[in-house]
């Protein structure tokens, strides 16, 4: 079964090192049988795309503006993701929320915009899985997905925020009973379910038994994702 697998490089690599990553790690993943996408940062998609062009790997962005274009100094909008050849953009993940204040509300608005370039969307909910995590999954869903255009790409990325960088990673056990909330509340917004990824100290060694579990359709890697042979071992996984 074909999952996604998906890098999130955060706010590490120059455009020197992308492309260095990028000629490394293509002929390491040829024989993949996943999905695979990278998220350099903006300035690294154009060149990360480039030298991609002849492969089927998908560069996304972490990040869009909440709007189309204007005034708005330091924002970078869809659009100008999608002429630097990006196919997906990564929106609300826990750090945006955490250190730059990005509510379910900001969010909703940044995956129209995405949606209207034609770009597919991650979108990451923030919640750590523990105690009341059905209430609060929903309540976040239906912010974050109201009036969301069912024809376009969305995707949606489950990390408990604990397991973010920490090296610790939820028990397999408790992470599909989470994916199958997620897909249960985003089907009563948009109709569908959506693929739902795992995120939050994915590596090497658990990459595999995550990728195993049935209501998970593929991972969000971060620390794991700077190494392109470490990245690479779980795009074959
Ligand atoms: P780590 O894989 O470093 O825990 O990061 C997860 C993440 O935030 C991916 O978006």
């Amino acid at each position: 079964m074909r999952k996604w697998v998906v890098a999130n490089f955060k706010m590490f690599k120059t455009i020197e090192e992308v492309e260095e990553y990028a000629e490394e790690f293509k002929s390491l993943v040829a024989e993949s049988k996943h999905n695979i996408a990278v998220c350099p940062s903006f300035v690294g998609i154009k060149p990360m795309e480039e030298l991609l062009e002849d492969t089927d790997i998908f560069v996304g962005a972490q990040n869009c503006a909440d709007e189309e274009e204007g005034a708005y100094t330091g924002e970078v909008s869809a659009k100008m993701l999608k002429s630097a050849g990006a196919d997906m953009v990564i929106l609300g993940h826990s750090e945006r929320r955490r250190y730059y204040g990005e509510t379910d509300e900001i969010v909703n608005k940044k995956i129209k915009q995405a949606h209207k370039e034609g770009l597919a969307v991650i979108v990451c909910l923030a919640d750590d899985g523990g105690d009341g995590f059905e209430e609060n999954i929903k309540k976040q869903i239906e912010v974050l997905l109201d009036g969301v255009d069912a024809g376009e790409k969305l995707i949606i990325a489950f990390e408990p925020v604990w397991a973010i960088g920490t090296g610790k990673t939820m028990k397999t056990e408790d992470i599909e009973p989470v994916t199958k909330v997620i897909k249960e509340e985003a089907r009563k917004v948009i109709g569908y379910m959506p693929e739902v990824l795992y995120g939050g100290s994915v590596k090497v060694s658990n990459a595999e038994e995550i990728l195993a579990l049935e209501s998970v359709d593929g991972l969000l890697v971060g620390g794991a994702s700077k190494d392109p042979n470490e990245f690479a071992k779980i795009c074959n996984s």
